[in-house]
C-alpha cells in the first residue's frame, strides 16, 4: 500500500504545486500560512521543526518565513518531492531534507520541539502509528500542527466535496498531471477519511493535550493543533 502511495506522489511531484494552486484557487497557500500563524499565535517560538510528508516544501517554507531562526527539517518518502523542495528552499540556512517514512522516523525520541504536517496524515497506512511517531519525536510541551482534509461534515464542505472535489477536481487534476488515478485517489482518501473530531480524540489518546481545531474555508480543510504531554 505505502509503496503505491510513494510511487504515486513521486509521479505527480512535477505538477503537484501547479495542480494544488490551480484547483484550490491559491487557497492552499493561505491555509498553510494560517496554520503557520496558528503555531505562534500564543507567543510560542518554534526552534527545531519537523515537517512531515513535506512534499515540495510549501508548509516548511511558510513556517520558515514566519520563524527565520528556526531549524526546519523536511521529511518525505518520495524523493522527487524532496528534490523540488530543496530547489525551492534555494540554499536557505537552517533547512534539512531527509527521505523517510513517517511510520519509521529515523530520529531519536524528543528530537524536535515542533512538528507540522500538511495534507499528509490521510495517506498513512496506520494513522494511529503515525500520530504515535509524531508524539515520540516531540519534546514534552512541544507543538504539532496537522493541516488536512477530513471527512466533510458541514453542508458547505459536503457540497464542495460532492460537486467540486468529486468531479471537477479529479478531471482538472488529471488534465494537468496526466495522472487520473492519483487525483481520484486524493478525492477518495479525503471523503473516506475520519472526521476531524475523531482525529482530535486520536491525538488526545496518543500523547497530546489541549488539542484545538480550526476550520479552513468553512470546513473544507482543518488545522488541528496539539501540545505534547
Ligand atoms: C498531499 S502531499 C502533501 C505535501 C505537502 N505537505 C503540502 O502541504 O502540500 C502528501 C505527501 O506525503 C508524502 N507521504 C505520504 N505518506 C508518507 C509516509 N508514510 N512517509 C513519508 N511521506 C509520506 C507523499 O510522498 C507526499 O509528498
Amino acid at each position: 500500500m505505502s509503496s503505491n502511495i510513494q510511487g504515486m506522489f513521486g509521479r505527480i511531484a512535477g505538477t503537484y504545486d501547479q495542480v494544488n494552486h490551480t484547483l484550490s484557487f491559491n487557497q492552499d497557500i493561505q491555509w498553510r500560512k494560517a496554520s503557520a500563524d496558528q503555531l505562534t499565535r500564543d507567543g510560542y517560538v518554534p526552534k527545531k521543526v519537523l515537517d512531515l510528508c513535506a512534499g515540495t516544501g510549501d508548509f516548511a517554507l511558510a513556517v520558515k518565513e514566519k520563524n527565520p531562526n528556526a531549524e526546519v527539517v523536511l521529511a518525505d518518502f518520495a524523493k522527487p518531492m524532496l528534490v523540488l523542495a530543496k530547489g525551492k528552499a534555494n540554499n536557505k540556512t537552517g533547512m534539512g531534507f531527509i527521505e523517510a517514512d513517517v511510520l519509521k522516523l529515523p530520529f531519536q525520541d524528543m528530537a524536535f520541539d515542533t512538528a507540522v504536517c500538511g495534507f499528509g496524515v490521510r495517506n498513512l497506512d496506520s494513522l494511529e502509528k503515525g500520530v504515535k511517531e509524531i508524539a515520540r519525536v516531540l519534546k514534552p510541551g512541544g507543538k504539532a500542527v496537522i493541516l488536512e482534509f477530513f471527512k466533510p461534515t458541514g453542508m458547505f464542505a459536503k457540497t464542495a466535496y460532492f460537486f467540486y472535489m468529486g468531479s471537477i477536481m479529479p478531471a482538472r487534476g488529471a488534465a494537468i498531471s496526466k495522472d487520473k488515478a492519483a487525483y481520484e485517489y486524493l478525492h477518495n482518501s479525503a471523503k473516506n477519511f475520519i472526521k476531524v473530531k475523531d482525529f482530535k480524540q486520536l491525538m488526545e489518546n496518543n500523547g497530546f493535550k489541549d488539542v484545538e481545531i480550526e476550520a479552513r474555508m468553512l470546513g473544507v480543510a482543518y488545522s488541528v493543533v496539539g501540545i505534547r504531554k
